[in-house]
């Protein structure tokens, strides 16, 4: 089905208007001089870019003091790219304040933990709580939106710039204020506030508001539900500021849809976006490969649950890179064909538009050594060569547009409160990462060429036959309840060590772990037991656990022991159980069997689902599925993980891109390294 977004580009090359995947950048002309402006929309022509996001960092050149403007650069940049049929994806500016405002305003600079001001010099220097910030930067949405509402190269409004990348946690005295009025409205009452924080101990019992702060530098371990509710109302308060901006567009121009650029991706924790996405009118986000063994894996993960954010409707891939970046210890640049393979994976999970930070690499500032469409070496250069086959391939893949995502039949939860909570300081063990643990079972499914959604506790969990919920930690009552109906109901739950433990407070379930699933699961666990470091315990299926063990008693009637531990401390006691439940089934594994020990483990549980590959034999592992559902189409991404090439036999439908069949091999596709075929199959 498709579900086309309200984002209207320019008509493309032969000029009638007609649905196409976005292409382009961030394109910053105010480093250039002029002149360099009109090559810039020559060599966008040539790579067929036909959207460019503009002004994101432009405040200081748009105000140049407080009382003055200066659009007259920014009129001839959006006529210019009118003309040359490029839209602009047009931000409000607000990232970065500049000196003036700071200068005059030092009060909207952000506080950290320990009481060190972040000082001006580099960007997204505000508190978002800051009520000065918030009436000059709301002043300047009111005059951009003003001054290009209605102009005709406008096709989406670019809120602020990844708004948290360097400032969701702000302990400043404006914070203080605004998170007492956030808890206010969460508790109403200081008793509701002292019961959920837990204040009875270590003698924290607030008898007056004003007594409460964000958690700064203390003594000791600072109170963790105060911690987690710190990180609900950082999160809810760049929702809040978020939807100020929003606002002022949509009474300005009400015609242009609004979206800001998420980062689901990899180390960014702060923004709960499962609860940010119905604030947009279409989900963005930015994503860049970080190097390692499971590198591509992690796009997949990221781009699948943006997806899952998005509910399944198209979204904007609104930044990742061509090359190599600039922030990583190493840097190290992009191999032939993942420009084209990394742009692809994405479109492959949904994505609508490719783009790229930035246009034209920088040659000068921080970012200068941060690769781009159009390289420090020019236009003669094999980035810029990438660039423009990946433009000719994307206006080849046009009637993917607006395609939704195929459900799959298997799941990934994705979980905000439990990442923020299960990583709590004070717990047993520090070595617990919430998003490798999940990022390892999906690794595990795509070893075994099996196609999985990654979702959120918002998303309709009862489609999926296989629901495999890691360190599902914070379970409340109503979402324990919806566990139990999806297994009363046929479906087959999986969870793992560390889940159900707490409730919505970060209060302990009583009675045993795992408090809200142990009538499920069947187990009851009196003591946890992770591992040092170095440690390790052996299963006797031959898989290794790391990080963490359970005692585990079986308490509930029709529980299967899948493995027992054969080594450490509970040699001989269940470490993976299954219990037959309703319908369906509950299954938990008790260690950390990373994605090696998770793909020997997988077949039993996906068998138990009735789940199976959906792909040919050899391809499994070797390439991975995604499905995207138009009208009247299924088209089948294929895209080879290998740096071989893949025969993926038996698979029909017209080959919108990729390699042609190769006639001599009986027809047979064969994948050529990194790289990525689309089937076009009729829809049923
Ligand atoms: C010290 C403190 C106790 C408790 C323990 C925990 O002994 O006096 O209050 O915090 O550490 O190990
Ligand atoms: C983020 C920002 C961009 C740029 C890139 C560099 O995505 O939004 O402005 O800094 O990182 O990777």
């Amino acid at each position: 089905m498709t579900s086309p977004l309200p984002v209207r580009l320019p008509a493309g090359p032969d000029d009638t208007p007609r649905l196409r995947l976005a292409y382009g950048a961030d394109y910053n002309p105010e480093q250039w001089p002029r002149e360099v402006w009109e090559e810039d929309i020559r060599l966008m022509r040539e790579a067929g870019v036909n959207l460019v996001s503009v002004g994101i960092f432009s405040w200081a050149r748009l105000q140049p003091t407080a009382g003055t403007w200066d659009f007259t650069w920014l009129d001839e940049v959006m006529d210019l790219l009118h003309e040359g049929g490029i839209g602009v994806d047009l931000a409000t500016a607000t990232a970065s304040p500049p000196p003036w405002l700071t200068t005059a305003h030092p009060e909207i600079l952000p506080v950290t933990a320990s009481g060190e001001t972040l000082w001006p010099g580099a960007r997204q220097h505000w508190r978002p709580t800051s009520p000065v910030f918030r009436t000059y930067a709301l002043r300047l949405v009111r005059e951009i939106a003003g001054r290009y509402a209605g102009h005709p190269a406008l096709v989406a409004w670019h809120i602020s710039n990844e708004l948290g990348c360097h400032n969701v946690y702000d302990h400043s005295d404006d914070a203080a204020r605004a998170f007492r009025d956030w808890l206010r409205l969460r508790y109403t009452t200081l008793d509701a506030l002292n019961h959920a924080w837990g204040t009875a101990f270590w003698s924290q019992h607030y008898s007056d508001w004003q007594q409460i702060l964000p958690p700064r530098l203390a003594a000791s371990h600072p109170n963790p539900t105060q911690q987690l509710d710190f990180k609900r109302f950082s999160s809810d308060a760049l929702k809040e500021y978020l939807r100020a901006e929003r606002d002022v567009l949509r009474e300005i121009a009400p015609d242009t849809p609004v979206t800001t650029n998420f980062m689901v991706m990899g180390g960014i924790k702060g923004m709960n976006y499962a609860d940010w996405a119905h604030e947009v009118d279409f989900v963005s986000n930015d994503h860049y490969v970080r190097p390692g063994p499971q590198a591509r894996d992690e796009l997949s993960f990221c781009a699948n649950l943006t997806s899952g954010i998005a509910g399944h409707r198209p979204w904007f891939l609104m930044e990742h890179s061509t090359s190599a970046v600039n922030w990583q210890p190493v840097n190290v640049p992009k191999r032939p064909g993942d420009l084209a393979r990394d742009s692809l994976l994405h479109v492959a999970h949904g994505a609508d538009a490719v783009c790229f930070f930035q246009w034209r690499q920088s040659a000068a500032g921080a970012e200068k050594y941060h690769s781009a469409m159009v390289p420090h070496a020019g236009a003669d250069s094999e980035v810029f060569r990438a660039v423009t086959d990946l433009g000719r391939t994307l206006e080849a893949l046009a009637p993917v547009t607006g395609a939704t995502r195929e459900p799959a039949r298997v799941a990934v939860l994705f979980d905000w409160e439990s990442w923020w909570a299960s990583e709590q300081d004070s717990h047993p063990t520090s070595l617990l990462d919430y998003h490798q643990e999940a990022l390892d079972w999906y690794s595990a499914l795509l070893a075994l060429g099996i196609r999985a959604d990654v979702v959120t506790t918002r998303c309709d969990l009862d489609p999926y036959d296989l629901l495999i919920a890691p360190v599902l930690h914070v379970i409340p009552e109503t979402l324990a309840k919806d566990l139990n109906g999806y297994v009363e109901s046929g479906g087959h739950l999986v969870t793992t060590y560390f889940s159900g433990v707490v409730d919505e407070n970060d209060h302990i379930w009583l009675g045993g772990h795992p408090g809200a699933l142990r009538e499920l699961l069947g187990i009851r666990i009196e003591e946890f037991g992770p591992l040092p470091a170095d440690d390790g315990v052996e299963l006797d299926d031959s898989t290794t656990g790391t990080v963490w063990t359970d005692r585990i008693t079986v308490t509930g009637p029709e529980v299967e022991i899948l493995a027992r531990y054969r080594t450490g401390a509970y040699t001989d006691r269940p470490a993976v159980t299954r219990r037959t439940a309703g319908r369906g089934s509950a299954s938990y594994v008790s260690t950390r069997l990373g994605a090696e020990g998770l793909t020997a483990l997988l077949p039993r549980l996906l068998a138990a689902a009735g789940v199976d590959s959906e792909l040919p034999p050899a391809a499994r592992g070797r390439v991975e599925l995604a499905v995207r559902r138009g009208d009247d189409s299924r088209y089948l991404f294929l895209v080879n993980r290998t740096d071989e090439p893949v025969p993926v036999p038996g698979l029909t439908g017209e080959l919108v891109i990729g390699p042609k069949r190769d006639d001599s091999g009986g027809g047979v596709l064969v994948l050529p390294p990194r790289s990525v075929a689309v089937l076009r199959q009729p829809a049923d």
